[in-house]
């Protein structure tokens, strides 16, 4: 499958910028996306020169992020309906990643937020029904990602209802030295990952850690 590049709306936070950095490390080339571009420029020269897949990235706004072959949103979920509806027309017929949690902090506790669409990931497909959404990386932290000279030791679990997009996303990820992608089921799951990614927040707080997803009994 050939993609060309992949592009990251709100690529300047942690998370988009630890799936930024952790994609240009595969040979993609990837653009971080902003409002501002020059805070997507400068994210991108964060990057220490002594790597060579810095020059895999390139800041742009997040319409330019859009108009990539595959567009991972990576904007706190409150933002992702004014952001990617007017982005929909450029986004149709494209694979949509979200890895967006709609969590809010209730004293010492994360807590997940009960959306009317029942996830974020069934808000994103509502706003861009002609794209194909596939949620991915909720549960992964961002410090971990931005970690780039260790490798990753995490499964990433997928939800899509459309099994070819669920199959692009895993070859583009699987990539990722140490990640390994598995087929969650449909989006109508993505709310139980969601979910999940507040019980390991809470985790790490509690044991003062950092957890991650690791699945046992599936080979390979
Ligand atoms: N942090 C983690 O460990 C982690 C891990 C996995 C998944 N996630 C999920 O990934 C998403 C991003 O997390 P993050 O921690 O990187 O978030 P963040 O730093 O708060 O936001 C990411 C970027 O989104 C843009 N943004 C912020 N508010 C916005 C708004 N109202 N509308 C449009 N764009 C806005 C900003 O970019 P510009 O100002 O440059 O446009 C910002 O740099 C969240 O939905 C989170 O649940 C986070």
């Amino acid at each position: 499958m050939s993609i060309g590049t992949v592009g990251v709306i709100g690529g300047t936070g942690p998370a988009g910028k630890g799936v930024a950095f952790r994609l240009a490390m595969t040979g993609l080339d990837v653009v971080i996306g902003s409002r501002e571009l020059s805070r997507a420029e400068s994210t991108c020269s964060e990057v220490d020169r002594g790597y060579s897949w810095r020059s895999n990235l390139s800041g742009g706004t997040n319409e330019d992020a859009a108009r990539c072959g595959l567009v991972v949103l990576a904007t706190p979920w409150e933002g992702l309906a004014s952001t990617v509806e007017p982005l929909s027309e450029i986004l149709s017929g494209k694979v949509v990643v979200t890895m967006a949690n709609a969590l809010v902090r209730v004293g010492k506790e994360f807590q997940p937020v009960l959306l009317a669409k029942g996830s974020v990931a069934a808000l994103v497909a509502s706003l861009l029904p002609n794209s194909q959404v596939v949620s991915a990386f909720q549960h992964v932290p961002a410090r971990e990602l931005l970690e780039v000279d260790s490798v990753l030791h995490a499964d990433v679990i997928i939800c899509g209802d459309d099994p070819g997009s669920k199959l692009n996303v895993r070859e583009i990820f699987d990539r990722i030295e140490g990640v390994r992608l598995l087929d969650g089921g449909s989006l109508a799951l993505s709310g139980a990952i969601e979910a999940m990614t507040a019980v390991l927040l809470n985790l790490n707080l509690r044991y003062k850690t950092r957890t991650s997803i690791r699945v046992s009994g599936i080979e390979a």
